[in-house]
């Protein structure tokens, strides 16, 4: 597997594991991937529910736990790999968690759940890499060229969740629930065309990855045949020992059956989690 560069920062495996919420990629799942040479992403989605005073304070304890997770993410993967932030646009405190996760000094930011358009003039004069999630050429065109207007900057990178990625996707639930969403490989055709243009204008190298439903060597290899720069997994990680959620969240997503949607699993798991930490 090839090497993807990301500006002068490189990927030795053109591996992204997704951000998970909440708790769910912390720095010891993150730390392991990038030791491997990928990139581990942490989430920053009510990062800070461990810390003792989350429900008074929780700006701050999510400001804190988002740098105390950074630099043990940075220990466990020793110099390897690079380490990424998830940062919802959807969260209230949007620019606070992208000015702490600058702070904590990630290689890199991805943003979805809505349109990050003010992210470049968020990380102005840093180093920090940038990229949206986008579902569509549509909304990938709409976030580059806003970029480009008011900013002058293009993404770094590009994730395009399909209709099999948990999270919050840019599809109509009727047409997930009809299987009527436009393919994960067909998007990537599309959003190559948009990037092809940007790529021009800033004669830079814009690496796509696609996510959703990829877990196995051969569905990353059809991913790379397509045309990807690489992919982003995050379900596949979850069962892992390094992942940071708890036994009783693993055990949840080893015991689905696949006839439920994945992300109503994840909903389930993820109040689970919360009551777990709660009482
Ligand atoms: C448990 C879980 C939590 C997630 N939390 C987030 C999140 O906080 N922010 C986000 O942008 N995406 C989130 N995602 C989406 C992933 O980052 C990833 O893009 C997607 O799940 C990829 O598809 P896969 O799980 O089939 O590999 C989550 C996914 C899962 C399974």
């Amino acid at each position: 597997m090839s090497n993807v560069a990301i500006g002068e920062k490189r990927l030795h495996l053109p591996l992204i594991q997704g951000g998970m919420g909440v708790g769910v990629s912390l720095s010891r799942l993150a730390g392991h991937v990038a030791k491997c040479g990928a990139m581990g992403v942490i989430s920053s989605a009510q990062i800070g529910f461990r810390e003792s005073d989350f429900a008074y304070h929780t700006k701050e304890a999510n400001r804190r736990a988002i740098l105390q997770e950074v630099k043990k993410a940075k220990e466990i993967a020793e110099g390897h790999g690079l380490i990424g932030m998830n940062i919802m646009v959807a969260l209230r405190d949007y620019k606070q968690h992208v000015q702490a996760a600058i702070e904590a000094g990630v290689d890199c930011i991805i943003s979805g759940a809505g349109l990050p358009l003010s992210l470049p003039s968020l990380v102005k004069d840093t180093n920090v890499k940038i990229a949206p999630i986008v579902s569509s050429s549509k909304a990938c065109e709409v976030i580059l060229k806003s970029w480009h207007r008011k900013y002058q900057r293009v993404a770094d990178f590009i994730v395009i969740e399909g209709s099999l990625a948990g999270g919050h996707l840019g599809f109509l639930l009727e047409n997930i629930q009809n299987n009527s969403t436009q393919k994960l490989l067909d998007i990537l055709g599309e959003v190559k065309a948009v990037v092809r243009k940007y790529e021009a204008l800033y004669h830079q190298k814009i690496p796509i990855f696609v996510a959703g439903g990829i877990y196995t060597n051969d569905d990353i290899k059809q991913a790379l045949t397509a045309g990807a720069d690489g992919v982003q997994m995050a379900t596949r990680f979850i069962a892992t020992d390094e992942c940071d959620a708890s036994d009783a969240f693993k055990q949840a997503f080893i015991n689905a059956k696949r006839k439920i949607f994945q992300s109503s699993i994840h909903q389930l798991a993820c109040r689970q989690e919360r009551y777990q930490h709660y009482f």
